[in-house]
């Protein structure tokens, strides 16, 4: 196994890495695609493509979905519970086999920082052993029907299950849609996102060593249009979990209607983190920082509005200037705070809003302007930026921007908090700061969200479900929760007399 050192020479080198896997998963193999074309994947903290990858098209997806489909009817939704356990075990243990080549190709094909991408391997990891430990815990209810009868449910597998993945945090969503699925007896079919398609397929491959059987998990690289589409309409899916816009969440649930196909949508957010005066400073601070800055703000649930109360309000932000000023940039390689963000397009997108607000005379309080990596002057950066004091109905209050862009809102009070806070299309998350645990109870009660944090952003791991309301979509994954979309419950009632 190559350990990181010996990855990062090799990328200096080459400019690739020779361990990057090539075609779909299909069948437990690396498969021969319908057609030679490609498409190339890039480096976004050196902008500069670094490794070729399979353009599918629907006909290599018909192929990955007949191959699911004769694994869950042959095989694996006939497994032994435990015996499936045994194998996400293994593949757990296997992920962490392969930490550094996993993370390394996640920061080339992300742009997150090293660290970060170590952090959601080992996250991954953590997932399948979370999901090893519940394969032999599905267990269904019986009720009382008198003497004369007896009542039980049963969970079935679902069937074939289609992951749609996005490209800001391309492992650990792949592992939180793979592992429960795995559980639960269904088998899978992945389309991860163009922009990042090489850990979904080393993590397909690693699954294989773990001695998943064939055709368990295949993974059809390409794009949403061309592999992604097909997939979702495949009248032999049977369910849908996709993360990503809303825009695309929306055509993927009318297409999803006309097979009445299920779906879990984990959309996009606008996540407010509600600070008030009675707070412990420095746990905010650095709660904020870390809500809206890592991943490059790149996180649906990331914290990117700041809802803080009138009274602290103007210490409290030019603190957070002063530390936001200091943060580091660079290639994700190099470990730095903040890494680059993910495209040319989406570098746009983000300096668009910034530069509309500018036009409209907002109070930028810190970066506000596209950027490279200072080491070598290429790369796709945002400076990490706070714009202050914007109106509730500010399109920077209202939609996602998806990079490192804090949006201030003042509020007077508590009450006026709680209001800004579900002043929003989106209900992902919310963050709550105050030393008033009543207080922070009652907000966590009151606030349209699907997860709440409380005097920590980002906390709990798998074990915590997760999931939006409103335009941030329905279902929920994570937790012994996030099992629920992969079965079906059966209840069987006999005469016994
Ligand atoms: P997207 O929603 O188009 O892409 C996400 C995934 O959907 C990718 O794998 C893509 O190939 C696939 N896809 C695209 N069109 C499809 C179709 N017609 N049928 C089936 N699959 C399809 O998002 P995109 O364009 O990458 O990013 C746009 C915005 O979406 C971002 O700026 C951000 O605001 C938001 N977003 C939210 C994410 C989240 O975690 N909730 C993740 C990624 C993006
Ligand atoms: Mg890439």
């Amino acid at each position: 196994m190559s350990s990181a050192i010996d990855l990062l020479k090799e990328y200096a080198e080459t400019g690739t890495l020779e361990a990057l896997p090539f075609g779909h998963f299909i069948d437990g193999a690396f498969a021969q695609p319908s057609h030679n074309r490609t498409l190339e994947s890039f480096d976004p903290g050196r902008s500069m493509a670094f490794a070729r990858f399979t353009a599918g098209t629907a006909e290599d997806v018909d192929q990955a979905v007949m191959s699911s489909r004769a694994a869950f009817e042959t095989v694996w939704r006939d497994t032994a519970p435990v015996e499936r356990a045994r194998i996400l075990q293994k593949a757990s243990a296997l992920i962490l086999d392969n930490l550094d080549l996993l993370a390394v190709t996640e920061t080339l094909d992300s742009g997150k920082p090293l660290q970060e991408a170590l952090g959601d391997v080992r996250g991954a990891a953590r997932t399948f052993e979370y999901y090893a430990g519940a394969c032999d815990k599905l267990q269904g209810d019986s009720f009382p029907l008198g003497p004369d009868h007896i009542g039980y449910t049963i969970h079935e597998p679902v069937g074939v299950t289609a992951h749609i993945i996005p490209w800001n945090f391309p492992i650990s969503t792949a592992a939180r849609g793979f592992a429960p699925a795995l559980a639960a007896g269904c088998t899978v079919v992945a389309k991860p996102a163009e922009q990042t398609p090489f850990t979904a397929l080393l993590l397909a491959r690693i699954l294989s060593d773990a001695g998943l059987p064939d055709g368990v998990c295949n993974v059809v690289t390409g794009t949403g249009r061309e592999t992604g589409a097909p997939l979702t309409a495949h009248t032999d899916v049977d369910h849908i979990t996709f993360t990503g816009s809303v825009q695309t969440g929306r055509t993927v649930m009318k297409t999803a209607a006309e097979e009445i196909t299920r779906v879990v949508l984990e959309l996009g957010g606008k996540s407010p983190v509600v600070v008030l005066a009675d707070c412990d400073r420095e746990q905010a601070l650095t709660g904020v920082l870390g809500a809206i800055y890592e991943n490059a703000g790149q996180i649906c649930s990331a914290g990117s509005r700041l809802v803080i109360e009138k009274s602290i309000h103007e210490q409290f932000v030019g603190d957070l200037a002063a530390r936001v000023n200091a943060l580091t940039l660079g290639h994700g390689l190099e470990k730095p705070d903040v890494g680059p963000v993910n495209s040319a397009g989406h570098l746009a997108k983000v300096a668009g809003f910034i530069d509309r607000a500018r036009e409209r005379g907002a109070n930028i309080v810190a970066g506000g302007s596209v950027t490279h990596d200072p080491a070598t002057g290429k790369g796709w950066f945002f400076e990490p930026t706070i714009v202050d004091a914007v109106a509730a109905d500010d399109e920077l209050a209202q939609d996602e921007i998806f990079g490192p862009v804090l949006t201030v809102q003042v509020a007077d009070d508590a009450d006026h908090a709680l209001e800004l806070a579900n002043d929003c299309q989106y209900g992902l998350v919310a963050g709550i700061y105050t030393s008033n645990f009543a207080r922070a109870h009652q907000l966590a009660r009151r606030i349209d969200a699907g997860q709440i944090y409380i005097n920590e952003y980002f906390a709990g791991g798998v074990e915590v479900p997760f999931g939006g309301n409103k335009k941030s979509g329905f279902g929920r994954e994570k937790g012994l929760e996030g099992l629920k979309s992969y079965c079906k419950t059966k209840s069987i009632a006999a005469r016994i007399t």
